[in-house]
């Protein structure tokens, strides 16, 4: 079986690829450090899929660890790079640990595939690289702006990294797919995301507050230019995203031989608002969210939401689950976890 480097594996969108790949017939071998995950999750891979799973405790910035993963495993069909900090706050607060980290297990990966060479990487990124965009939908085409935060820098350094190292002539095959909102859990409810302390992002912020982990959502905004008044985003189930990183892999199957690097949007395409986003949430579950309307969040753009033509023609992808069963699954996977909220890691 095809063996496929997942760094980041034990995290929310990587554990959903683990299963995602097994599913497809690829063999994933989990490269993490476990600083913002737990080990734990592995087990429900394992448990999920039926099967064993290669797992190394590694930080993808050691190079000469890393370097010994690949020939401890080889042959090594392809690598999945997750293996990144996430919190646009935090990395406001500490950018030099966000450089470090994003920017330097990158560049580790590259320089062990230098000498390892794989068919293929696909690299996890962001539509925060679109910074605050002009025109809707966002397309690949669209001009990357000034990011706000130092994440979305790091996102943005990194894909100019793979683009330069293709165009000096490496070997490199690389897919970079830039996600939208990915949201939801396993339909299991054995898998789904562990955020660290107080949720920053929208839907575990709401299932913590439905579950009386948080006295009420604030809803950042009601007098953006949207139909209801607050923000508009492109909210995509982590199972699709999941199955989108098994169709990049057999993309760069597809292509002639060759370097190259080619960026995808990864979203459903359609815009939901948060008031939207909220009362999907209660209409599948039947419990209510308590939320009152706060101020703006800094940085925050009015809609945001995908052009996913590319992915569709390209790829042969797209996102079949909507909002309303990503709700539902995180509901699941929230009743699962018990009634404290989960402290993994540190806040990175
Ligand atoms: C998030 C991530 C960003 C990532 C992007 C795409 C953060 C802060 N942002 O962006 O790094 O690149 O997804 O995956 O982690 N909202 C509320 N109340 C809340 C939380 C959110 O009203 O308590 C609103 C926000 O103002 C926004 C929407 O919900 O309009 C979605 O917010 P969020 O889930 O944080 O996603 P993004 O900011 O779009």
């Amino acid at each position: 079986m095809k063996k496929v480097i997942v760094t980041g594996g034990a995290g929310y969108i990587g554990s959903h690829t683990c299963v995602a790949l097994v599913e497809a017939g690829y063999s994933p071998v989990v490269v993490d450090n476990f600083c913002a995950s737990d080990p734990g999750v592995l087990a429900r891979v394992r448990e999920l899929t039926g099967r064993e799973l290669s797992v190394h405790q590694v930080d993808c910035r050691d190079r000469a660890a890393l370097a010994r993963v690949f020939e401890a495993e080889a042959p090594v069909h392809g690598v999945i790079h997750f293996a990144a900090h996430k919190c646009v706050g935090v990395s406001v607060r500490e950018p030099r640990e966000y450089y470090d980290n994003n920017i330097g297990s990158l560049l580790a990966l590259l320089w062990v595939l230098e000498r390892s060479p794989v068919p293929g990487l696909v690299f996890s990124s962001s539509c925060t690289v679109y910074g605050q965009p002009e025109q809707l939908p966002v397309t690949e085409a669209s001009p990357i702006k000034r990011a706000e935060s130092p994440y979305g820098r790091t996102k943005q350094i990194c894909e100019s990294l793979l683009q330069d190292v293709v165009a000096s002539g490496s070997a490199l095959r690389a897919v970079t797919l830039r996600y939208f909102n990915p949201i939801g859990a396993h339909p299991s409810g054995r898998l789904g995301e562990l955020p660290l302390g107080t949720p920053q992002t929208l839907v575990p912020y709401i299932t913590q507050t439905a579950a009386g982990l948080r006295d009420e959502l604030v809803v950042f905004g009601n007098d953006y230019p949207t139909p209801d008044g607050t923000c508009v985003r492109d909210y995509l189930h982590v199972c699709d995203l999941a199955s989108a990183h098994v169709a990049a892999l057999e993309w760069l199957e597809r292509q002639a031989a060759g370097a190259l690097h080619e960026v995808f949007n990864v979203g459903t395409g359609r815009g939901v608002s948060v008031l939207e986003a909220i009362r999907a949430f209660e209409d599948v579950t039947g419990v209510r969210v308590r939320h009152r309307f706060g101020p703006r969040r800094s940085g925050d753009a009015a809609a945001v939401y995908a052009g996913v033509e590319k992915a569709q023609r390209e790829l042969g992808w797209r996102a079949c689950l909507g909002i309303r069963e990503a709700m539902r699954h995180a509901w699941i996977w929230q009743r699962g976890l018990g009634s404290e909220p989960r402290e993994i890691g540190r806040a990175r």
